[in-house]
Formats: C-alpha cells, structure tokens, sequence
C-alpha cells in the first residue's frame, strides 16, 4: 500500500514525546524510539491525534487511508507522515472523540474523560488494523491504552507481541459490556465482572517489559502488584525488567543553553557554584550554606511531594532549603504553595507551570535533587539530575533503587541517597546524611563525577530490547 510500508516494529502508546505528553510515559517512548531507529531498527510509532486548538496537528508527506472499523467505532482514519519538531515518521489515529485538549483528563475537572473507554477501545481496534495491514515482525504495545488490541487480532494475524508497563496503577478498568466487542478470546480480558484491558494484554503478550527490574521484582508481590501479582507470576520468565533511559543529548550540563553557565566534568564546581546562586537569588534567599535540596515532578500523588513538605520543621536544624518545580493535581500545588508560604526562608515553589529551562537550571543548581515518590515504576528525573552532577536523595521503591546507590551502604560506588523506609523518617534521615556527605568534598566529588559520567542513554535498554524482539522473533 503507497506510503504505508511495513515497519519491523509497530509501536504504540498513547503519549509520544514532544506529540502528546503527560507523563514520563513519553519521554521513554520517543527516547526508546529514536534509540532503536539509531541502532537501525525500522520503528514506527502509532499514536491518536489529540488535536491542537487549530485542528489536527499537520504533517508532512502525508498518507492517509481510511482503517476498516467495527461498526460501534465510527469513521477512524490513519495519518501517516512526520509532524514539525519531530525526526521521523508518525502514524495518527483519528477518530470521533480522540481529539480532545487532554488526552486523559478534562482540564476544567481534572476528572477523566467519561468516554476514555471507547476513546482507547477505538484506538486499540486501529492499532489491531493497522497491524493487519502493515504486517510488522513485533507489536510493541504500551500500558492499558494500547491492550486491547491484543483482542482485535486473531491469532494468525497476531505478529510477535511486547507490552510494556510504565504505571500498572491504570488499567482501564470498564464495563463487562466491553467484552461482547472484543472478537477474539475476549475471556482474557474478564476481570471478576469488569473488562480490563490490561490484564488482557498481560495474559497474552509473548513478552511483558517492566520499566526497571526492581518494577519487575516489586510487581510480582500483593503489596505492589495492584492486583495483577498472580498474573504477571503465572508468566513467569516472560516478565523482564528494563531500565529507561534518559535523552543524554537533552539532559546534560555541556553546552547547555539553559545554563549561564554550562559545565562539564572538569568544570562542575564552577558551573554548579553559578547555577546554584541564581537559584538562591530567584527564591530571595540569603545563601547561609544551607543544602539546597531541589524538586522537579509531576504533583501527583504517586511522586510524594506531600512527604516532601513535611520535612519543613526538621530543615532549619539541617541546615537545608527546598526548591520545587511541579505542576499538577491542583491539591497537591495548594499543599505545596501553602507550605512554602509558611516557611519562606525553607521552601519555594513555582507551582503554576512546568518550565523546562528552570528544570535545567534546578538540576544543576541544587546540591542534592529530591524525589519522594510512593512508588517509582522507574523515574527519569533521577537519571536527568545525576547527569548534571546532583545525587539524589530518593525513596527506596521501583527504579529508584536500581538507579541510585546508596553512597552509605556502598561507600566507593556511591551514587546518592536512598531512604531506609519510605516515609518522613526515612527521608530526614537521608537528607541529614546527605547534608554531612556533601560537606566532605572528596566524597563529594566522587559521586558527583559517577553520576556524570554513568551511560544513562537509552543506548544499553535500546539494545535489550533488540535483544528481545529477536528471541521472540525466532
Ligand atoms: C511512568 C512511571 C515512571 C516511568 C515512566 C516512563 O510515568 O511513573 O516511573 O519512568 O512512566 O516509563
């Protein structure tokens, strides 16, 4: 079919980088992406057309063809071609009620969408056609928004077949009616008497992919498993944990337009110097030597921004100052700013955007980087901030542990900070050994450099899944 050849790889997920972006969900799509497309793999990203306020977002070269739809679908078609800002050629679903100006929420609500069910239903029956179609060797499929597709190939035309995991908390949870549209074996995706997605795709991948291996250890137990521990147990070798990478081209202080002054390696404590005082004059503050813990997240509740908060009586005695960068729940901003305004010789905030130059300039400035989250499938910001040559003070959950080495418990391979538990003891006590680290300059100095100049690129995770894709090929 003109312009619609074969990929090898037919990728789906619902967030792409920089096309649709909610999460950390398209960071790790569009890095893996690019990675497998620079080591030579023909990939091909198909995502729904969310729409800008001018209509559908324009590409160029573009093929369309209309997909052959079940009839509750309603008219679909897939765009082929290359957005602007973007290095490669996307597939666009359209279809009724994809187009909206979040792709999950309604802004004015924060509540999701009340038709996120057929929304995603619709876009994982395009998927399913456009896998019949296009014939690719591997359907890469991406959280609950992507399962279903599973549903809507036969088994003949089903080619080898990876989901990835980034949340296990979502997994499309909707009404058993769903089950009467899904064409082929739709008991695997019968959960007590709901339809889920998820656990479709669970129960009939060739391969599950968890964002980190400790994600892929933690899901396998009722505490974290949400339900889905036995199922996943029951696939046994066919779950592996895969790290995220990082764009290491993005995420670095050398030449970094962001920086006043950029640095590298060699140059770290005069470039980290500089942006750490620019940080400490925009908060207003008089730099008194205190530790300068810096926060860049997403607030919801997952990240654990409110353990963060809490931490506001213990930071005089320290001495250490929080400075946050998140956008968000708006309860979570409310907790934040009301925090900050409580303590404005501790904490700052800015609450009302995300800014991704002052996301830079907190990676490099702060002493130490903070990420307090509940539960961490594998977390990019940690990654981002050692780049720059900030260790993080971290929960001890998911990818966290796997990224991070405790420089206590590991003295010459150090890395950062990990809680003993994950709560406001846990973390105090980290900050309280981080601020005693930090003071010690050789060891400071080790452990900035190892986090500097770690592989955290999607190289070494793009190559494993190869790897992957070729056992399940054979
Ligand atoms: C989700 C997870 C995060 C992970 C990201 C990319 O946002 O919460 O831990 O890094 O997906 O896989």
């Amino acid at each position: 079919m003109t312009g619609f050849a074969p990929p090898a790889v037919l990728f789906a997920a619902a967030e792409l980088a920089p096309l649709a972006r909610v999460g950390g969900m398209a960071e790790a799509a569009s890095g893996l992406v690019r990675a497998l497309r620079d080591l030579g793999t023909d990939v091909l990203p198909v995502l729904p057309d969310y729409g800008t306020a001018d209509g559908p977002i324009a590409l160029s070269d573009e093929v369309s063809i209309e997909l052959s739809m079940p009839d509750w679908a309603g008219p679909t078609r897939a765009r082929r071609g290359t957005p602007e800002g973007v290095d490669n050629e996307v597939i666009f679903v359209d279809a009724p009620g994809l187009a909206r100006p979040h792709p999950y929420v309604d802004p004015t609500t924060g509540m999701g969408w009340p038709d996120n069910d057929y929304r995603f239903f619709v876009f994982s029956a395009a998927i399913a056609e456009l896998t019949r179609l296009l014939k690719p060797n591997v359907l890469h499929l991406n959280d609950w928004h992507t399962a279903a597709a599973l549903g809507f190939l036969s088994a003949d035309e089903t080619p080898s077949t990876v989901l990835t995991i980034h949340t296990l908390g979502y997994q499309g949870v909707c009404s058993a009616e769903w089950l009467q549209r899904i064409p082929h074996e739709s008991w695997r995706f019968a959960w007590y008497d709901v339809a889920n997605p998820l656990v479709g795709a669970i129960r009939s991948a060739d391969r599950i992919i968890a964002v980190s291996p400790n994600y892929a250890r933690e899901i396998l137990t009722e505490a974290d498993g949400m339900g889905m521990h036995d199922e996943l147990a029951r696939r046994g070798d066919a779950l592996v944990g895969i790290r995220n990478g990082i764009d290491a081209s993005v995420w670095t202080p050398v030449d970094n337009p962001h920086l006043a002054v950029p640095y590298g390696v060699k140059d770290r404590e005069s470039g980290k110097a500089a942006a750490r005082a620019a940080l400490v004059k925009q908060a207003g503050w008089d730099d008194d030597g205190s530790l300068l813990i810096t926060v860049v997240s997403r607030l919801v509740d997952q990240k654990g921004i409110d353990l963060a908060m809490a931490l506001a009586p213990y930071l005089a005695s320290v001495p250490a100052r929080i400075f946050v960068l998140g956008s968000g729940q708006a309860n979570i901003a409310e907790l934040v700013r009301e925090t900050a305004d409580a303590n404005p010789d501790r904490i700052f905030a800015v609450t009302d955007r995300y800014d991704e130059p002052l996301a830079h300039r907190l990676f490099a400035g702060g002493d130490v980087f903070m990420m307090p989250s509940r539960f961490e499938p594998c977390g990019l910001a940690q990654m981002q901030s050692m780049a720059f040559g900030t260790p993080a003070i971290a929960t001890p959950v998911g990818g966290l542990v796997d990224t991070i080495i405790d420089v206590d418990a590991e003295p010459k391979m150090g890395t950062g900070f990990l809680a003993q538990s994950n709560d406001v003891a846990g973390l105090v006590d980290a900050v309280h050994r981080a601020a005693r680290t930090m003071r010690a300059a050789r060891t400071r100095k080790a452990i900035q450099k190892r986090g500097m100049t770690h592989d955290w690129s999607w190289v070494r995770p793009a190559q494993h899944h190869l790897d992957l894709y070729a056992e399940i090929s054979n």
